[in-house]
């Protein structure tokens, strides 16, 4: 596996390379969730890129920018064990200069949700996905739905702008009880992480009343804030359509039900492809 630091480098390496690239962009302290971004990458394409970088755009002021966990040497062992052959770990400098051409999230997709809990954060993510994007030259990208308003505006970049490369949707990987995997889990403490149960919790609760017949999304968010109530902060629920459009009624095959809130330090986040 080849360690590279540089963009130059990184376009050295790359010219060896012979066939399809897949590529998954991370931040690190890479957990199950990540390596079945990296696994399903590893089968999809003949040589595998994986970049980690603590993008500083995307973190809002006051945001855990510097405390953002990192294990850069458990990081590597974990990718060269899972068999990629480019791990691209760039410094800040590498990635950015001053006085930058950016990148505006769209006005509404962008700024409702986590977009409007984090105003700004998706003008970042996106401006360093799409410079690695391109660094890459990668025909096939790897994405976790468990950030689903971030997929849907990826998704939405390589639309507008005329991308060539594949993004894929990979399914949410959860611990045994249920929580969603979370390089910010670590923050929790054993009361708070069985408290953070009800967010899924209440995704399981609409589970079951759409499977009994509830289609109405009023009575179904006001279901799952019962559930919800043992959390610190209760960000949002949200019942859109697959392009994050709000519906008055769950459509069956083609709805998202979102949740995020504070357990704790952390917000986490849940969802559910209904
Ligand atoms: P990060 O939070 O490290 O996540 C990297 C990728 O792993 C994202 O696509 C995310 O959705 C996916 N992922 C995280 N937890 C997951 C889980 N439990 N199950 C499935 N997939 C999961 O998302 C980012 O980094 C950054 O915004 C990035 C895209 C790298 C741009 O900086």
């Amino acid at each position: 596996m080849y360690i590279v630091k540089s963009v130059k480098e990184l376009l050295e390496v790359k010219k060896g390379l012979k066939g399809s690239i897949g590529f998954v962009p991370t931040m690190g302290a890479l957990h199950q969730g990540h390596l079945s971004l990296i696994q399903q990458a590893r089968v999809e394409n003949e040589n595998l890129i994986v970049s980690i970088f603590v993008n500083p755009t995307q973190f809002l002021e006051g945001e855990d920018l510097d405390a953002y966990p990192k294990k850069d040497e458990a990081d590597i062992k974990i990718c060269e064990l899972a068999g990629v052959d480019i791990l691209f770990m760039p410094t800040i400098d590498a990635m950015y200069e001053k006085d930058e051409l950016l990148i505006s999230a769209p006005a509404i997709r962008g700024y409702i949700l986590e977009g409007e809990k984090r105003a700004g954060h998706f003008d970042g993510m996106l401006q360093i996905v799409m410079k690695l994007l391109n660094i890459s030259s990668a025909s096939k990208a790897y994405f976790g739905k468990k950030d689903a308003q971030q997929l849907a505006l990826v998704t939405q970049m390589v639309k507008n702008y005329f991308m060539s490369v594949e993004i894929i949707p990979c399914d949410i990987v959860r611990d045994e009880q249920g929580l969603a995997l979370s390089s910010r889990n670590v923050y929790l403490s054993k009361e708070e992480k069985h408290r953070a149960l009800c967010l899924p919790n209440s995704l399981k609760k609409a589970t079951e009343l759409i499977m009994a017949g509830e289609l109405n999304s009023h009575i179904i968010k006001q279901e799952m804030l019962k559930v919800l109530n043992i959390a610190d902060n209760i960000e949002y629920v949200s019942i859109v359509s697959r392009e994050f459009k709000e519906l008055k009624k769950v459509e069956l095959g083609s709805s998202i039900i979102l949740v995020a809130a504070r357990v704790g330090k952390p917000r986490l986040l849940d969802n559910l492809w209904i």
